[in-house]
């Protein structure tokens, strides 16, 4: 390796399994971000290396991976500001690997819609004109809506590792943000869920989610949130007698 290069190491699986890691020197002068590093290669090394990728600007939230052992987005990440030239590349954790760098992210968002993210009505739904929302009541859930569906969340949670069923923090924070929509109704049946077996109980709040969200959603502040509004729940149906 020379000072102009960056020494990438790749962990790699092929279509039987078999895992290796596979190594590229890639010029410093040719690439900023660390995507940047992974799309040189496909162009220039190494046609069969599969990675995947969309907006290029942290938006679209598929270029998840562990980049020298930490959930990052690789579009998002200076190759330059990682205080080492060699870059060690791997598929996010506690997914299931489809080949080389892409996972297959299907449960992710099966458990993402399990907190029925979506605005609830208990009316017909029918209105004279749209449902208004001043910019404090949007101010409430903002910063839950920011959101990407990156997946970076559930690598660093050490309950998803040990834990499939557990709800997960990016869905609990999809959860608070639709229970703070001053348009919603229907946070009486996701706080049931998340009252469940696989919901906040399951949070020890280590807070790695947090650390590892690239958007500032904050997804275990969003849990102890969510654990207080559970709780108001819970003592609403004693009072009701439900
Ligand atoms: S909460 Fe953050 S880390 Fe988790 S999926 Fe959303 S943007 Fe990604
Ligand atoms: S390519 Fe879209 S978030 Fe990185």
């Amino acid at each position: 390796m020379t000072r102009t290069e960056y020494e990438f190491s790749v962990k790699r699986k092929d279509d039987r399994g078999n895992v290796r890691y596979s190594r590229y020197m890639v010029p410093k002068d040719r690439i900023s971000t660390v995507l940047e590093g992974l799309i040189y290669i496909t162009e220039n090394l190494d046609q069969t290396l599969s990675v995947r990728y969309s907006c290029r600007m942290e938006i679209c939230g598929s270029c998840g991976m562990e980049i020298n052992g930490k959930p990052k987005m690789a579009c998002s990440t200076i190759a330059s500001k990682l205080g080492t030239d060699k870059i060690r590349i791997e598929p996010l954790k506690h997914y299931d690997v489809v080949k080389d760098l892409v996972v297959d992210i299907d449960p992710f968002f099966e458990k993402y819609r399990e907190g029925l993210p979506y605005i609830i009505r208990d009316d017909d739904g029918n209105y004279a004109s749209e449902l208004k929302q001043t910019p404090e009541e949007f101010k409430e859930y903002e910063k839950y809506s920011m959101c990407i569906k990156c997946g970076l969340c559930l690598d660093a949670c050490p309950i998803v590792g040990t834990d499939p069923d557990y709800i997960g923090p990016a869905a609990m924070a999809g959860v608070l943000r639709y229970n703070l929509d001053s348009r919603d109704q229907g946070s009486k049946y996701r706080l049931e869920i998340i009252n469940g077996e696989e919901g906040t109980s399951r949070c020890h709040f280590v807070g790695e989610c947090s650390e590892a969200c690239p958007k500032g959603v904050d997804p275990s502040f969003a849990i102890q949130l969510l654990r207080s509004q559970g709780l108001k729940h819970e003592i609403g149906k004693i009072f009701r007698r439900e």
